[in-house]
């Protein structure tokens, strides 16, 4: 078998393609990767030098790129997506190019070409905003607040469309807030672990009760492989970390495991639009698929900062842009960086 891992070169993908190095001996991946600021060849150390993965310089929105490199493949893990909301804000541009048009770009290749299976992995973020009490359902209603989000909303409306109309064997992971390795610290966690480590301010948006679910990436990856090798066309499931907290909880316990100081915490100005609460009912996948999370917050959060502390050498690259002049040397022009 042969899966195309858009993406494969962030956060999530790129610890999706060691999943399936490590669990699944008999499945070669071809990650498709536009390289944007949150992609980086250095997020796949160790696993480009098999046989087994391959990367591909491609944009998602590239209908030519796409079809040429689909071409043969088995199945597709779409993660290639603009992610972060506070970008989304500022503008809006990128995120519908890559997660609206470049899902329905690799939708149409897929069909075109008789992909087996399709995976899209989406957000609980697609639900809206929660009060103080419910979770988010499969059955939720989506409402989306930020362009992010909204375009996230679109994409899965997209996959549904393709199963209904044309028979694409199509499926959506909706996750709640994922943290571990290889995060780019521009997110809530790496960030806050990178600036108490280095005694600077901790900019904790608005009044900091706004309360996310955290999933760890390692149980993430595992419930998306197992949708994409056991899900039915049409299904969508959530997946929840169990591990509700407000944010200025998760920076308390950052200063706590780094012996950072809270005067390191700033409240600054919300973030327009900004979501109260998450919360994830996850047990549609639970009772379909046996999965649950294994990870508690505390012990995966003082995995993920010790990782940190161990990889400086990743940190510095990304921290430095010096991981972007890998691709000056081997893409030339041929690579827009901004
Ligand atoms: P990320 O920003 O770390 O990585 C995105 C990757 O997509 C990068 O490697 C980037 O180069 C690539 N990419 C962007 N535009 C592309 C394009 N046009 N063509 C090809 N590649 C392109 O993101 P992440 O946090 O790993 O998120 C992966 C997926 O999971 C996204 O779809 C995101 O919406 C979803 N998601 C993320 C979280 C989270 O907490 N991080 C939670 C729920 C869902
Ligand atoms: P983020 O990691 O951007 O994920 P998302 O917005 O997709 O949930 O943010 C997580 C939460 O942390 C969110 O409520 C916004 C908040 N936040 C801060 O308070 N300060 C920060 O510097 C960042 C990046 C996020």
């Amino acid at each position: 078998m042969h899966v195309l891992v858009t993406g494969g070169c962030g956060f999530i993908g790129s610890n999706f393609v060691r999943y399936v190095f490590d669990h699944w001996p008999a499945w070669r991946v071809t990650v498709f990767d536009s390289l944007t600021y949150a992609g980086n060849l250095g997020n796949l150390t160790g696993l480009l030098d098999s046989e087994r993965v391959r990367f591909v310089h491609g944009d998602i929105a590239d209908p030519r790129q796409v079809r040429e490199t689909l071409e043969g493949t088995d199945a597709v893990a779409n993660f290639a997506a603009e992610s972060h909301v506070d970008r989304s804000i500022l503008d809006s541009g990128p995120f519908i190019r890559t997660n609206v048009v470049g899902t329905q770009v690799l939708l149409n290749a897929a069909r075109e070409l008789g992909v087996e299976r399709f995976l899209q992995v989406s957000t609980d973020e697609v639900y809206g905003s929660l009060g103080p009490d419910g979770t988010f359902r499969e059955d939720t209603p989506l409402a989306p607040n930020s362009p992010y989000s909204a375009s996230k909303a679109a994409a899965d409306l997209l996959v549904r469309a393709a199963v209904r109309t044309y028979g694409l064997r199509g499926m959506v992971v909706r996750s709640s807030n994922a943290y571990g390795p290889y995060q780019f610290p521009e997110k809530l966690i790496p960030l806050m672990i990178l600036q108490a480590a280095e005694g600077k301010r901790l900019p904790v948006y608005g009044d900091g009760l706004h309360v996310r679910d955290w999933v760890h990436v390692e149980d993430l990856v595992a419930a998306i492989g197992l949708v994409l090798q056991r899900g039915q066309p049409g299904d969508i499931f959530n997946v929840g970390g169990a591990s509700e907290m407000p944010n200025l909880d998760v920076v308390r316990m950052i200063i706590e495991m780094t012996g950072a100081s809270e005067s390191q915490i700033e409240l600054v100005e919300d973030r327009p639009g900004h979501d109260r609460r998450y919360a994830m009912d996850f047990s549609r996948l639970e009772a379909a698929l046996g999965w649950r999370p294994t990870r508690s917050f505390r012990e995966g959060l003082r995995d993920t900062i010790a990782w940190y502390e161990a990889h400086q050498d990743w940190l510095h690259a990304v921290r430095t842009g010096k991981y972007r002049d890998f691709y000056r040397q081997q893409y030339g022009n041929r690579l827009a960086l901004p």
